[in-house]
């Protein structure tokens, strides 16, 4: 079911206390009728988090921000997915130019892991788009495409109302240049064309499409507006809780 979704990526920051004071200030917080929100603090601090949510019967989503795709062993450093779902996180982050682009993580490696977290009943928040490079000569769109080849489109149709998709353009991604809500409706429109060629126009109309890179108060409401544009994920923005509210409270 397509629906209103507001995601804070927490990224490396906030550390255990740092992490139960954001979460214990967005509780606070009425959280609009209709719009899911979801945060994603690092790793070690999931549990807590997940713990203050289910404590005060908030529907905030936690969410994990990475994980492996095999279900056991010696994988030194990683985490599986029945880990984090026996604390509670059953979302999870994949495929964020981060970790393509520091972590080098190859296409093959984002689509097992996709295809890992849907098969275990998890959602994946898949997220792609392109450099500036590949904007700057026109070629953003076959980009993308390729990224959602390469990432989704091998999954069954059934696999998808356990996906979100986030474009999120690199160049726009902590840069404080954000795409204009033009481009962002644009691409978000042709993605949404690219699943309904790909797979029907039902499936197409249901999933949502999240725009990210350097959302702030003062621009989410004139970006959550354009048609195809489901709401965020938010990078900067999602580590105050009165930013991030705002945010929540754009549509
Ligand atoms: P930003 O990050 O809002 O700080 O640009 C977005 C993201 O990387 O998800």
């Amino acid at each position: 079911m397509r629906k209103k979704i507001v995601a804070g990526n927490w990224k490396m920051n906030k550390d255990f206390y740092q992490t139960q004071s954001l979460i214990k200030d967005l509780i606070k917080h009425k959280m609009p009728e209709g719009v899911t929100v979801m945060v994603s603090p690092p790793l070690t601090n999931l549990q807590a988090a997940c713990k203050l949510v289910k404590d005060s019967n908030s529907n905030i989503i936690i969410a994990a921000q990475n994980m492996y795709y095999k279900g056991e062993g010696a994988y030194t450093g990683e985490v599986s997915m029945s880990m984090l779902k026996s604390i509670g996180v059953d979302h999870v982050i994949l495929g964020h130019s981060e970790r393509r682009s520091i972590f080098k993580e190859p296409r093959h490696l984002i689509e097992d892991k996709v295809a890992a977290a849907v098969n275990n009943e998890m959602t994946a928040i898949f997220c792609f788009g392109e450099s500036l490079s590949s904007r700057k000569i026109g070629n953003e769109f076959r980009v993308v495409r390729n990224q959602l080849k390469e990432g989704v489109f091998r999954l069954f149709g059934s696999a998808w109302d356990r996906i979100i998709l986030a474009y999120e353009p690199v160049w726009a991604i902590g840069t404080g240049e954000t795409a204009t809500p033009d481009q962002v409706q644009k691409m978000h429109f042709y993605i949404r064309k690219q699943v309904a060629k790909r797979y029907s126009q039902k499936i197409a109309d249901n999933v949502s499409i999240l725009y990210g890179g350097s959302v702030k108060p003062n621009n989410a409401k004139e970006i959550f507006n354009q048609p195809d544009v489901d709401g965020g994920l938010i990078g900067g923005a999602a580590l105050n809780a009165n930013d991030f509210m705002a945010i929540v409270n754009a549509f």
